[in-house]
């Protein structure tokens, strides 16, 4: 694909769409991970001597009250002290209304403004016209570097990229195709993914593109006790999709048939209630896959299936992770999920994790650093991981 690196924006208007869309706690940006990935394009962009009009989407706005909580003022702030550079905000109810349409035209070559949040415009998430057609009116190039929304196809993202003559990706959309695409259809062998979470409905297209893709298929999270049950286990109070059963059986059936080694937990730690806040204090027990009593609730795998889990990743090559192992949030259930952070941490694989709760999970655990690729993106990771072509990827084209 086209990056900034092939086109020359001196003196032109370049909007740059990025995805901004941070968890804020009164006003205060919780988790900064997105803003400082869209750092390295926007840079590139002010030493070129771009006109640097950068936008983004935040939240879900459904009411005219959404507006007040969902502004995207406070990422301005701290973009700008991330930058060094004053990131001027400009606050427009039509997003691309007269005030945008002033500040871009007073915009000085190498400045930086953001506009307001994408969505205040209801026809965004619809991919309608009159927003793409405004948001093309104000720039010459278009740079794509929001993968965290590539799975949407939106004004900000795909009708705008298609009314402008230059459309390319920036360079954190560049890093997450090469690090996300090269992992699964060009991996270094063994490859060896592991997904967990709570529902296997969220992950049935990944689990299957996965088996096909890797040599090594490990399964735990709340997600592994449908498979448990599948293979005929007690699992007591434990997570489950009675409507994925069959699901489960072809999968194991479908990885004896490709002859890959598909890995669920052979013990898991047991709670009793599930505690209220989720990090109060809870007693647990250890039980072996096939020894689970009927009145718990698996919640953690076990110390062997985080030796078992540790064993499969010492020898891999590469390395795709997405979701927790256990009830991270409570200390006494985050044995599993740290284990297998560790145990990547540890290994000379390519590490890449795929955004939402596992990216959260390892830089919280204060692994981040140690992981070759932390995704930004949630949604859009997964549905990369299952083999979908992104929109928002597509419509980036190279023009
Ligand atoms: C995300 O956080 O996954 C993206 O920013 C997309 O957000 P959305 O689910 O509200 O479309």
């Amino acid at each position: 694909k086209k990056s900034v690196d092939d086109i020359n924006v001196k003196g032109l208007r370049v909007l740059c769409r990025c995805d901004f869309n941070v968890p804020l706690k009164d006003g205060k940006i919780t988790d900064e991970n997105r803003l400082v990935a869209a750092l390295p394009t926007i840079k590139k962009l002010i030493a070129d001597g771009g006109k640097v009009i950068l936008c983004s989407h935040l939240g879900k706005v459904k009411t005219e009250e959404d507006k007040l909580t969902k502004t995207l003022a406070p990422v301005a702030v701290r973009l700008s002290e991330l930058l060094g550079q004053e990131v001027k905000f400009v606050a427009d109810p039509e997003v691309v209304g007269p005030n945008a349409r002033a500040a871009v035209e007073a915009m000085k070559d190498g400045e930086v403004i953001l506009l307001e949040n994408t969505r205040f415009r209801p026809e965004e998430t619809k991919n309608g016209e009159a927003f793409s057609k405004d948001l093309a009116s104000i720039c010459d190039v278009f740079v794509n570097d929001a993968f965290g929304t590539a799975h949407r196809a939106h004004c900000s993202n795909v009708g705008v990229a298609q009314l402008v003559d230059t459309a390319v990706v920036g360079y954190l959309m560049q890093k997450e195709i090469d690090f996300l695409g090269n992992a699964v259809e060009n991996p270094v062998r063994p490859f060896v993914a592991i997904l967990g979470g709570a529902k296997v409905a969220d992950k049935l297209n990944v689990i299957s593109n996965l088996l096909e893709k890797c040599d090594t298929l490990i399964i735990g999270g709340g997600m592994a006790y449908t498979f448990l049950k599948a293979q005929g286990y007690e699992i007591g109070l434990s997570l489950v999709d009675d409507s994925k059963l069959d699901y489960c059986k072809e999968m194991m059936e479908k990885a004896e048939k490709l002859g890959k080694k598909l890995l669920l937990p052979v013990d898991a730690v047991t709670i009793k209630d599930f505690p209220n806040p989720i990090d109060a204090p809870v007693e647990v027990e250890v039980y072996d896959a096939d020894k689970m009593p009927a009145d718990r609730e698996g919640c953690d795998i076990g110390p062997k299936t985080q030796a078992l889990f540790a064993d499969a990743v010492k020898t891999a090559k590469t390395v795709v992770w997405n979701g927790p192992m256990g009830v991270f949030e409570n200390p006494t259930l985050a044995a599993g999920t740290i284990a297998v952070a560790k145990a990547l941490a540890d290994t000379d694989a390519t590490t890449i994790i795929g955004g939402g709760d596992s990216a959260a999970a390892v830089n919280q655990l204060g692994f981040g650093d140690k992981m070759t690729h932390i995704s930004t993106g949630g949604g859009a990771s997964l549905e990369f991981l299952e083999g979908k072509e992104l929109p928002g990827v597509a419509a980036a084209n190279d023009k």
